[in-house]
């Protein structure tokens, strides 16, 4: 293990839209079925944007919850880092919309764009702001409208992903206990970018680009394929993390794995031979999330009395790009 931890996650918190799509819904839009989606994903329900919401509302609300919960006021905060591919604008980012929506009047405000590893990105960097400057407050917050960017045409990604915003409070860990962030991996791999896209909107496809099909300007995915690399590296990841601080699967009290897909998230629980207590699950009721899908589960496992002091947490996650993360901490 390596040396005393120096930055703390201080309290959690989370927003989703009140709007729910179950898979009832979506058989009445494409050709598919509640016992397809639940077979093959683990997912019944997603919570999804209203016409004219916007996901700021959803990360404000989570930030707002976090900060509470630690009794922390917004102008103690020193910066807002948020993790999303799918921000109100692409000018000003999520993370000042954020900024202006708690006052927090001292902050620096930015946005991360690591898709679904976005959040355990942002962490690993509030990790390192603390461990710079021991009296920083960082809210990390991960919030994704990948709603606004489905092809709901699509049945092979329209089923999959939900929204919503969570959000946690990154400062100085405690002097008399061993909690905190001890260690992470950030991994990326470009060489098989084309298997998951969202092309249109950026500067190589302005929108309303003629030469790009409609198709490209949403989520588009070779599922299959997605899903080898994702169970491949979510596994190396988590065992070289453990590996070099000379520890093993069963010593993990809880393991958070990204919601992408519930087989994925088997799959890496039986390669590490961990109890299903073990490992939070809550994909039935959100979908996949993205840079959000972390730090929901985390809020909603500490909200079910799943975790105590000193509790080995590994989160892990995998997203576009392709982008690898992992964080393990003492709770
Ligand atoms: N309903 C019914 N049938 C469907 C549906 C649907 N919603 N979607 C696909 N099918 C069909 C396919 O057309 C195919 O039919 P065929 O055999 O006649 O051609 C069959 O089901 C099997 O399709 P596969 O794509 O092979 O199904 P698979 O078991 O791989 O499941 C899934 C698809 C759920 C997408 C899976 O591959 C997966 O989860 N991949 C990983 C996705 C992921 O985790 N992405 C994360 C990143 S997201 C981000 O970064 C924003």
């Amino acid at each position: 293990m390596s040396s005393k931890p120096l930055a703390f996650i201080m309290s959690t918190g989370m927003a989703v839209p009140k709007k729910v799509l179950t898979n009832h819904d979506l058989e009445r839009m494409v050709e598919t079925s509640d016992e397809w989606i639940t077979e093959r994903t683990g997912i019944k329900e997603r919570h999804i944007l209203d016409d004219g919401e916007v996901i700021s509302t959803y990360a404000i609300e989570a930030g707002k919850a976090c900060l509470s919960s630690a009794g922390v006021a917004p102008h103690e905060i020193d910066l807002i880092i948020c993790a999303t591919l799918t921000p109100d604008f692409l000018m000003p980012s999520l993370a000042i919309l954020v900024q202006k929506g708690l006052k927090a009047e001292r902050a620096g405000a930015f946005d991360l764009s690591a898709t679904c590893s976005g959040f355990l990105y942002a962490l690993a960097m509030a990790n390192c702001v603390v461990s710079c400057k021991p009296s920083s407050k960082v809210l990390v917050i991960g919030a994704e409208a990948l709603s606004r960017k489905t092809n709901w045409q699509d049945r092979s990604t329209c089923v999959l992903f939900g929204d919503g915003a969570g959000a946690v409070l990154v400062g100085r860990a405690e002097e008399e206990t061993n909690s905190g962030i001890v260690d992470f991996i950030l991994g990326a791999d470009g060489s098989n970018w084309e298997l998951l896209t969202l092309k249109g909107g950026g500067s190589a496809f302005p929108p309303f680009d003629p030469r790009l099909p409609k198709e490209d300007y949403y989520i588009r995915m070779q599922g299959r394929e997605v899903f080898k690399i994702a169970v491949r590296m979510m596994e190396k990841i988590t065992l070289e993390l453990l590996e070099r601080n000379n520890l093993n699967p069963e010593d993990i009290d809880l393991l958070i794995p990204h919601q992408a897909n519930l087989r994925i998230i088997e799959y890496l629980r039986e390669r590490l031979n961990l109890p299903k207590e073990k490992v939070m699950v809550n994909i039935h009721r959100y979908g996949n999330t993205s840079a959000a899908s972390i730090p929901i589960a985390l809020h909603e496992a500490i909200l079910e009395g799943r975790l105590k002091r000193g509790d080995l947490v590994l989160m892990v996650s995998f997203g576009g790009g392709f982008t690898f993360a992992g964080v393990l901490m003492r709770w």
